[in-house]
């Protein structure tokens, strides 16, 4: 999921492409390359991070002020300068950099082979370049008409910008599926795959919509047009909210620290004026638009990828608790291919942090066929999921640069929970003076974090012990069931650790045959139900000596008899322990990463947002 920049205007446009490049970096970083006009075309790329590439441009002409970037996440062509982006078409004039997927560029190379068209690299990109400049050159069209043409060919998933050195006041700006921002500014235009190298130069924005085709030009004018119809579009202006601050580490070593740190703050946030314990009452603006449907309900169908399924998780066991309807927490990769029975009956909850994951928003485009009710929960604003869903609620997390996810898994949590709440309430299941306390529980949970933040040193030590272990088990019944999941999640996707979470009981089961005094045992003993099977589960693993590491309630010396580290959490309600407990797993992956030398806020082949299938 690559990300892509763009700038036409009065300003030198390298060294706002570099910054754009660098703040878009979370979205891939296995090559990054621009393109600049001058008089004369200039593009330079190279395999690996913004920084190599600064490294490789230092002495060379970077002057203009038209150009466009793009920082890599490889599909097709390993990462390596041949692969990388902008990509030329053969006759040197057009430039090209794209985030997606061309499905069907194999054919169209065969095709474009047969014109005599030769390919420097393996990548399905170049294919596009060399096929709108075949279009140009045959019909003599404009640069905007020769790429709309060209995709009406193309069948896959872009966002793509093209120069043309013999149009050097013009950029072109297409999107399917893939994301892309228009920025307006005061003589300048920037395009992005999202907002945050848009930011601190303007506030206006365009969200291109799905099949739409933006050409912009120096003398401020620019029109969108559908690809397919070729009709010209009404943009529809926002102005951001986002500040630049919160784009910045704000003196933490890595963007993870800082976005666990700011857990009281964005819980806080995602409760703020939803909710009202001494009146006992939640609103959530999109469900009250939706109530009957939601109320009424047959099931709910609960479908996202990674750290948002393991909040779907939690939410199967608010949902079935407090409001006592059915729910099947869904892969999106898997729903949207399974054939899957849904109904009319059926809403369907849609979680993304990105709002952009191609198979969560593949999944809500088949369930909106079958006419279910598609609630979204998002952190992105103005994200395609935003956009598509009929109704929902964004969890005002702020921007998550980190690519593993925290504080949007807790603000997707604490959504759900006020969700579930609400439709317990609205069904009937939960009476008032029950909602007033749990309420009143719910909104001590921020202070709860900012008191659980305090473990942090006691996590650094602990990682200290067990970093250069090569496997661990996290386990957890319950509401902790799925937390093991995003515990294990997290030290795999930062320290490369093997990891795995299990339901606490299902270990005998086959994963205790891998215990022993090499295996560390993260267990959440928080339950008050299971803490007795909790409490047996660590006896299995200490009669094979694992080596336990034990989240438990303050003050709970029993399993501190037991197991060879401790981290006391405060209590709460059984309902939101997940909010507390994943807080010592997200702690206890960033330190073993850190302490294993890998690179936390981007970690190898993974992308923020995974945007093609
Ligand atoms: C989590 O740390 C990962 N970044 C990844 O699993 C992520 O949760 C998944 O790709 C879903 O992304 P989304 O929430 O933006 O849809």
């Amino acid at each position: 999921m690559c990300g892509i920049v763009a700038y036409l205007g009065k300003k030198e446009a390298f060294p706002i492409l570099i910054k754009g490049l660098q703040r878009l970096e979370y979205r891939g970083y296995d090559s990054a390359g621009v393109a600049l006009f001058n008089g004369d075309l200039h593009v330079y790329k190279k395999k690996g991070k913004v920084q190599d590439l600064l490294d490789f441009t230092d002495e060379k002409n970077t002057d203009g002020t038209i150009g466009i970037g793009h920082t890599r996440w490889a599909t097709h062509g390993k990462p390596d300068d041949l692969n990388a982006h902008p990509h030329t078409s053969s006759n040197g004039r057009l430039v090209l950099v794209h985030n997606g997927i061309i499905e069907n560029y194999a054919t169209l190379k065969a095709a474009l082979e047969k014109l005599g068209h030769t390919f420097k690299s393996q990548t399905d990109t170049e294919v596009l370049v060399h096929l709108i400049e075949e279009l140009q050159e045959r019909e003599g069209l404009p640069i905007g008409e020769a790429v709309r043409l060209a995709l009406t060919k193309v069948i896959g998933a872009y966002a793509i910008v093209v120069m043309d050195r013999k149009d050097p006041n013009t950029l072109v700006a297409a999107r399917k599926q893939s994301p892309l921002v228009v920025g307006i500014g005061r003589d300048e235009f920037l395009l992005a795959s999202d907002a945050t190298p848009i930011i601190e130069h303007t506030k206006q924005v365009i969200y291109l919509n799905d099949s739409e085709i933006a050409v912009v030009r120096r003398n401020g004018s620019y029109e969108i047009r559908n690809i397919m119809e070729n009709q010209i579009q009404d943009p529809f202006i926002q102005q951001l909210e986002l500040e630049i601050e919160a784009l910045e580490k704000g003196g933490f070593d890595y963007f993870m620290l800082k976005e666990i740190h700011e857990q009281p703050k964005t819980i806080a946030d995602c409760m703020r004026g939803r909710m009202n314990a001494d009146e006992g009452w939640i609103r959530l603006g999109g469900l009250e638009e939706y109530t009957n449907r939601l109320v009424n309900a047959q099931r709910l169908l609960i479908v996202a990828c990674g750290t948002s399924w393991h909040a779907g998780l939690v939410a199967e066991y608010l949902f079935e608790e407090l409001a006592r309807i059915p729910v099947e927490v869904e892969y999106a990769s898997e729903f949207r291919y399974r054939n899957p029975v849904i109904t009319d009956k059926d809403v369907v909850i849609a979680i993304s942090q990105s709002g952009e994951t191609a198979d969560t928003l593949a999944a809500i485009e088949l369930a909106k066929e079958y006419g279910a009710l598609v609630y979204g929960i998002v952190n992105s604003v103005g994200s395609s999921i935003a956009r598509t869903s009929h109704a929902g609620s964004y969890i005002h997390a702020g921007p998550e640069i980190g690519v593993a996810s925290t504080k949007a898994f807790t603000g997707q949590v604490t959504l759900l929970t006020m969700m579930a709440l609400s439709l317990g309430f609205k069904r009937g299941y939960i009476p008032k003076s029950r909602m007033q306390l749990l309420l009143r529980e719910l909104e001590q949970v921020p202070q709860k974090i900012e008191q659980v933040l305090k473990v942090n040193e006691q996590c650094r030590y602990i990682s200290s012990e067990i970093k250069d272990f090569h496997n661990a088990l996290y386990l957890g019944r319950g509401f902790n069931f799925p937390v093991a999941l995003e515990g294990a999640l997290k030290l795999k996707e930062i320290s490369y650790i093997h990891a795995e979470g299990y339901p606490a009981a299902e270990m005998k089961h086959g994963p205790i045959a891998l215990i022993d005094e090499n295996m560390p045992v993260i267990v959440i003993c928080t339950n008050k139900s299971a803490y007795e099977k909790i409490v047996s589960n660590i006896q299995e693993v200490k009669a094979r000596k694992g080596q336990v590491i034990a989240i438990v309630n303050e003050g709970d010396t029993h399993i501190r008899s037991m197991a060879d580290y401790v981290i006391e959490i405060p209590d709460t309600d059984e309902l939101f322990t997940p909010l507390l407990s994943v807080i010592p797993l997200q702690l206890l992956s960033y330190h073993i990463a850190v302490m294993r030398g890998c690179n936390v806020d981007q970690p190898r082949n993974l992308a923020k947002s995974v945007t093609v299938e």
